[in-house]
């Protein structure tokens, strides 16, 4: 990648800063709020550690966690299409609020983002 890493272009700082206006809204958001911990201040600091690695940064998660396996990770939870959709829309949100991330960064950022996010679906909408 000619640009490099999305890690170094983003900046730890920025990072930081996005991850914490995510879980933010994800502790306020509806379809969310049943599955998540009421505290999510280890869920971020293991979404942090996570996303070092996967944009390019140094692999943190690896280093303290071991591999991610997140498909499997996710199992626990029901993971239904519209909660797909609520993570992404927290992450569209949180994007936004931190210009500090350019358009095109948060743009390839949150492409990515998604082709991960499909692939966490492990449950049919809930009936009713
Ligand atoms: C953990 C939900 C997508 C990365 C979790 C947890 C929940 C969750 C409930 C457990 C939180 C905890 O116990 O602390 C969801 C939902 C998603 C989604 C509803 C929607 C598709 C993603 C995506 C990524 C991701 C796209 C990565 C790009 C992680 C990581 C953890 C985590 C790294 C921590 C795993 C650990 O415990 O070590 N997620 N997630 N998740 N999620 Fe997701």
């Amino acid at each position: 990648d000619p640009a490099g890493p999305l890690y170094d272009r983003i900046g730890a700082e920025n990072l930081h800063l996005l991850i914490g206006r995510f879980y933010a809204r994800v502790g306020r958001h509806p379809e969310l709020i049943p599955i998540f911990p009421a505290n999510l201040t280890l869920t971020a600091q293991k979404q942090e550690a996570f996303l070092t690695g996967f944009l390019g940064g140094p692999p943190l998660y690896h280093q303290q966690y071991g591999h991610p396996r997140l498909r499997a990770r996710h199992l626990p939870f029901q993971i239904t299409p519209a909660r797909a959709r609520a993570w992404l829309a927290c992450m569209r949100e949180a994007l936004r609020e931190t210009p500090e991330i350019g358009d095109e960064d948060a743009r390839e950022l949150y492409a990515a983002l998604n082709r991960v996010a499909v692939h966490m679906v492990n449950s049919a909408e809930a009936e009713g």
